[in-house]
């Protein structure tokens, strides 16, 4: 089991994995446009962060870094269906604000949260009230309607994975 922070760089194994990340989101995020999801996941300035077990790809979390605001976008996050509930969600995100904080050197991340995955949300330290400054990530992100916008903190110096 790995996980791995990657972005669209033409290396035929990133590829591969992104794809299938691609078809994950795909399938369980179906009110997504599988145009968008292709367009940010591919797109140069979006990374992903993916759970691979036996070289195939379990589920993942693609977001946005704003560097000079500090703050990420996550715009898709999912497991595959027969792997939920079994904590990947949990260590993924952990990864994630991992990768964040010591590659990107982000302070927080804001997502557009479905309404059924809140709780999930709620559980990994993010919370409804919006405490970064607004003139730091206002006409940063879009906004979106399907979602209720969530805000989580990046401890600076917690070790969030072993
Ligand atoms: N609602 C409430 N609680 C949840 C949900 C949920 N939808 N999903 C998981 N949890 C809880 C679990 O019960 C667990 O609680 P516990 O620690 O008390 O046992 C905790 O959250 C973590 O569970 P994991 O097993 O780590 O979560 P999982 O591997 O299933 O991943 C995820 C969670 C990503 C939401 C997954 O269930 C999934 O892919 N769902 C469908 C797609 C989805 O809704 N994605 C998010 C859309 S919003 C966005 O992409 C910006």
């Amino acid at each position: 089991l790995k996980f791995v922070c990657i972005s669209n760089d033409g290396v035929d194994d990133h590829m591969i994995w992104l794809i299938g990340l691609k078809n994950i989101f795909a399938r369980q995020l179906p009110n997504m446009p599988k145009e968008y999801i292709v367009r940010l996941l591919f797109d140069r300035s979006h990374k992903s962060v993916m759970v691979i077990r036996r070289n195939h790809v379990v589920g993942g979390i693609t977001y946005r870094p704003y560097a000079s605001q500090k703050f990420g976008e996550i715009a898709f996050c999912a497991i595959t269906a027969d792997e939920q509930v079994k904590g990947y969600g949990t260590r993924l995100m952990n990864y994630l604000k991992q990768f964040a904080r010591d590659l990107d050197g982000l302070t927080h991340f804001l997502t557009y949260a479905d309404n059924n995955a809140v709780g999930y949300f709620i559980k990994q330290g993010f919370t409804k009230e919006i405490h970064l400054d607004k003139d730091r990530w206002q006409g940063y992100i879009k906004d979106y309607d399907g979602g209720i916008l969530m805000e989580c903190k990046i401890d600076p110096k917690l070790p969030y994975t072993d």
